[in-house]
């Protein structure tokens, strides 16, 4: 599917390969699946989702060898890589389980402002973090955004993940600000979000 560079770090892809669907939606359930789980449960009908509705131009994949062990998701205008709108989720859930459901997605909408991409998610397979994937996503999503012509990224970080925090600062992300949500914490697990900003230059291009 891709190559591994020589020195053993992942190759990127700047898309989600055809055929690569169902592992991408495998990685981002097992990273998010707390988060989505009420909206999108049962896990199988959730992954199944995922991998249905993505937009695969909106997805940078970190590829070892054959098996995709890395994903940074993003919104850029409209499009983020998780899709599916009002009618999917009513043709995959039914009337009845549908609603609450759509009310759940609602909260994660994030929709970028003019010059900014705003950042999905990212999720490294669990036996393979700590190496350095992570960081390499993340500078080829602000070189995407430098290729687009944004002047930030914006990613949202909750309260329960501070090595996912630690990360972002340590690649030029500062917390903006910090919207409480106790009420979500039963049904979510985390009772806040930060919002984060890094500026993008066009040095952060590559082409
Ligand atoms: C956050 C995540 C994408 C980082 O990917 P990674 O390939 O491990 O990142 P790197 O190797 O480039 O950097 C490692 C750093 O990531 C952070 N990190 C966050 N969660 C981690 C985990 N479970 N294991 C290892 N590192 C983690 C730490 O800051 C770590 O540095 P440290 O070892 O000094 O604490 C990955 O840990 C992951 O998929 N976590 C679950 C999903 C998630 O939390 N996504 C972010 C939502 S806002």
């Amino acid at each position: 599917m891709g190559i591994t560079e020589g020195n053993g770090r992942p190759a990127l892809l700047r898309a989600v390969p055809a055929g690569a669907e169902a592992r991408v939606a495998e990685l981002y359930w097992e990273a998010f699946g707390r988060k989505l789980g009420p909206a999108l449960n049962p896990p199988e009908a959730g992954r199944a989702f995922i991998a249905a509705h993505l937009h695969h131009d909106r997805g940078i994949v970190a590829v070892h060898g054959d098996e995709v062990v890395g994903v940074a998701g993003y919104r850029l205008g409209r499009r983020g890589l998780t899709g599916g709108g009002l009618g999917d989720v009513l043709a995959a859930y039914g009337p009845f389980r549908a609603l609450p459901r759509l009310a759940v997605l609602a909260l994660f909408e994030r929709t970028p402002e003019p010059g900014e991409l705003v950042m999905d998610g990212i999720a490294v397979d669990a036996h393979r973090r700590g190496l350095g994937t992570g960081g390499l996503l993340l500078t080829e999503v602000a070189a995407v955004a430098a290729e687009h012509g944004c002047h930030r990224v914006r990613l949202d970080v909750i309260d329960v993940n501070p090595r996912a925090r630690a990360l972002y600062e340590r690649h030029g992300f500062t917390a903006v600000r910090t919207e409480r949500t106790p009420y979500l914490r039963a049904l979510l697990g985390f009772g806040a979000v930060t919002t984060m900003h890094r500026p993008v230059t066009p040095a952060d291009a590559r082409a």
